[in-house]
């Protein structure tokens, strides 16, 4: 079934962030659509795709290292987004082909200033070359029966992006999500929701605003600043994912404990795991505390579960695994 882009709460992309875990997690509390991190096409394409049987998961596991490049479940396949870094139409459309068919929607990233992405010719280096633009997106509609969406940044002027994005909607993209800094700014740089009302008065595709959503009234704030159909978080859900919550948001530790049950549960990256807790921990309290200290120091779930009271829940879920992975 298509994804319905309007009047949707949605987890942004976020590197070494947004894997399984995260994104259930998101979605508990309320996110409506959860993007995937970016995955560069280059990658995608040294994979192959395995069901997991112990897990429940399909992983897109790199050949020769054996390490997971993408892991998605069932419960996910409506919601999920895989975000694609790529600069060329055939490589991304043979990568796209790997994953499009467990996944609700395919985003291609155009707005990652990082040099790594800029210098290869990927993110936001794309913002300039909106031929190429054409040419990925139109590639990709015509081959596959996954909808295509894409998440730029602003251009110099709001009349330049606007083109750019009534360009971008002629290629029958599903949504356009529109982050409201320009590639020189930083991220404590004000977005300028404004800049993203003028691609929504430009366009009739749905357009996700993204940029400086911190709290739940927050997403009604930028809908009604851009009259965007949906909102994106970055950062916001990142610090406390239970931002998603109408009810507001739950107390930071229960939603740490949540994130390493999960964590647990779909056996996670460890280095990822520990990244996205150092920059939960980062922000509320500081690394050099014992708690910062513990999460860099664990070598293993069990360190992990140790410092955060899930030791019981580590030990119940390696034993399931155990008699599934035996059956
Ligand atoms: C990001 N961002 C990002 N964007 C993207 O298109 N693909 C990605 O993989 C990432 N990775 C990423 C990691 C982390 C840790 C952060 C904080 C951000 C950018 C992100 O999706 C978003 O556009 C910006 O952060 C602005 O939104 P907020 O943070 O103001 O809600």
């Amino acid at each position: 079934m298509e994804i319905n882009y309007r009047n949707k709460i949605v987890l942004a992309p976020m590197v070494r962030v947004g894997t399984l875990p995260f994104r259930l997690l998101a979605a508990q509390y309320g996110a409506d659509i959860t993007y995937g991190e970016e995955i560069i096409d280059h990658k995608l394409l040294k994979c192959g795709r395995h069901m997991n049987d112990v897990l429940g998961t399909i992983d897109v596991i790199e050949k020769g290292t054996n390490s997971v490049v993408f892991r998605t479940c069932p419960v996910e396949r409506s919601r999920v987004v895989f975000q694609m870094g790529t600069s060329d139409a055939v490589r991304a459309l043979k990568a796209a082909q790997m994953v499009c068919k467990d996944v609700a929607a395919l985003d291609i990233n155009m707005g990652c200033p990082k040099s790594f992405s800029i210098s290869g010719g990927m993110g936001a280096a794309l913002l300039t070359k909106p031929d190429l633009i054409h040419d990925i997106l139109t590639t990709l509609k015509r081959n596959l029966d996954t909808p295509v969406t894409c998440k730029i940044r602003l251009l110099k002027s709001s009349q330049d992006t606007v083109e750019l994005a009534r360009r971008i909607e002629k290629t029958g993209v599903s949504a356009l999500a529109v982050h409201g800094r320009k590639v020189a700014d930083r991220p404590r740089d004000p977005a300028k929701w404004s800049e993203i009302a003028d691609v929504v008065a430009a366009l009739s595709v749905p357009v996700i605003a993204n940029g400086d959503v911190f709290d739940y009234e927050d997403f009604e704030r930028i809908k009604v600043a851009t009259g965007a159909s949906s909102v994106m978080v970055a950062r916001g859900a990142l610090w406390n994912a239970s931002i998603f919550s109408p009810q507001g948001k739950l107390p930071w530790e229960d939603v740490k404990r949540e994130y390493v049950r999960k964590s647990i549960l779909w056996d996670n990256d460890l280095k990822s795991t520990k990244h996205t807790l150092k920059e939960m921990i980062m922000h509320y309290s500081c690394l050099e505390l014992p708690e910062g200290k513990a999460v860099i120091k664990s070598e293993s779930y069990a360190d992990l579960a140790r410092l955060y009271g899930e030791d019981k829940y580590h030990e119940h879920v390696n034993k399931q695994r155990l008699s599934r992975g035996s059956r």
